[in-house]
């Protein structure tokens, strides 16, 4: 009874709400509201929020599948996992072929309001030149004061300390190959900047204890590493820590301390994209994990002052290729893009 009388009592005021509703301002039919401005001002028009932002993804050698797909010597491909974790973010990418010539690089990057370093194994040779070539730009860009970010997941993150350092034997070796792990926040001030930002607080509760980051990498650097390096710990404030297979300690997240420069040594695009290897998470939480780095991110990218020409954007973007279906032969990524 009591629950039918509630019921009655929500719907009589459902009822007086729109009957007072319907006497103070009569009720528009669809075709009366012609006359009704619809006030939404065009997103473009707010300066510092670009609401069409466009993102440059670096490719990486081969075919992302071990010749299953290609054995061009001059192959690249870009994991489709970071090209749709920055769609559902809200962007758009244009592929940063590595080994174009540098001018049509330098064209490219002027269409994009972020940068992307990805995963991968090349460490040494024409790409960590291509990958230190376009840091240094994304560098100056920021120093001419254009707000200019970048996002270097995994392999990245160690190209990115390499560089920064200019020390080649920098990294160590860590076993973290293919697991899922906790992040372990340094102090706690380091959740209010960053991509933590985005996260709630309840997700950074279960970050240190529930395993919602992908890792797959077999080189690292240790917390004192980091910061017993001059260049590296001027550069960046670590973020979080992980232990890998052995409990050995790594820096799992950086933020560089004057840059919009965010470096990741976990993979954010696989929780949503990749479903190759068992051990990544697709919990509800670790969808959230990745979708809050996708939003930060992309949130850094809006406040590029980079407009490019909208037909340059179209002609460059990744639509012009086609993604291929790799994950059922077994290559490790679900679908690539491929250049050759
Ligand atoms: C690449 O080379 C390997 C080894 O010779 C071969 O098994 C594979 O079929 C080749 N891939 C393609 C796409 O032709
Ligand atoms: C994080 O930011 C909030 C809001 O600005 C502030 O109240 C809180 O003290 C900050 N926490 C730390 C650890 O800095
Ligand atoms: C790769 O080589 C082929 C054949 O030599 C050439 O047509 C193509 O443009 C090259 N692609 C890239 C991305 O360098």
């Amino acid at each position: 009874m009591a629950s039918i009388s509630s019921l009655f009592t929500s719907l009589s005021s459902s009822f007086l709400f729109l009957f007072s509703f319907a006497t103070s301002q009569s009720i528009l039919l669809p075709t009366d509201r012609s006359n009704q401005a619809q006030n939404c001002p065009s997103s473009s028009s707010e300066p510092l929020s670009y609401n069409y932002p466009v993102i440059g993804i670096v490719t990486h050698p081969g075919d992302g599948a071990s010749g299953r797909l290609s054995n061009a010597t001059n192959a690249s491909y870009i994991a489709a996992s970071y090209v749709k974790f920055i769609e559902a973010a809200g962007a758009r990418v244009v592929p940063i072929v590595y080994n174009e010539p540098e001018e049509i690089i330098a064209e490219k990057l002027k269409l994009v309001n972020g940068v992307i370093f990805t995963g991968g194994s090349a460490k040494t040779g024409p790409y960590f030149e291509r990958i230190k070539n376009v840091f240094q730009i994304i560098l100056d860009r920021n120093d001419e004061g254009e707000h200019f970010p970048l996002l270097a997941i995994c392999l990245g993150f160690e190209l990115v300390t390499k560089a920064v350092s200019k020390d080649n034997n920098i990294l160590e070796r860590f076993s973290a190959k293919n697991q899922a792990s906790i992040l372990q926040f340094v102090d706690n001030a380091a959740t209010n900047i960053s991509i933590f930002q985005r996260f709630s607080p309840q997700l950074i509760e279960k970050l240190s204890t529930d395993c919602l980051a992908m890792q797959n990498h077999i080189f690292g650097i240790s917390p004192q590493r980091l910061q017993t390096n001059d260049a590296l710990s001027n550069f960046f404030r670590i973020l979080t820590t992980t232990p890998d297979k052995d409990g050995k300690i790594y820096v799992s997240s950086v933020q560089a301390y004057n840059y919009p420069v965010t470096a990741l040594q976990w993979h954010p695009e696989k929780n949503v994209f990749e479903w190759g290897v068992s051990a990544i998470p697709h919990s509800e939480d670790a969808i959230l994990v990745s979708q809050a780095v996708g939003n930060y991110f992309i949130s850094e990218a809006r406040k590029s002052s980079t407009r490019p020409s909208m037909k340059k954007v179209l002609d460059n973007l990744i639509y012009n290729y086609a993604p291929r279906f790799s994950g059922a032969v077994g290559s490790g990524f679900d679908e690539v893009y491929l250049f050759q």
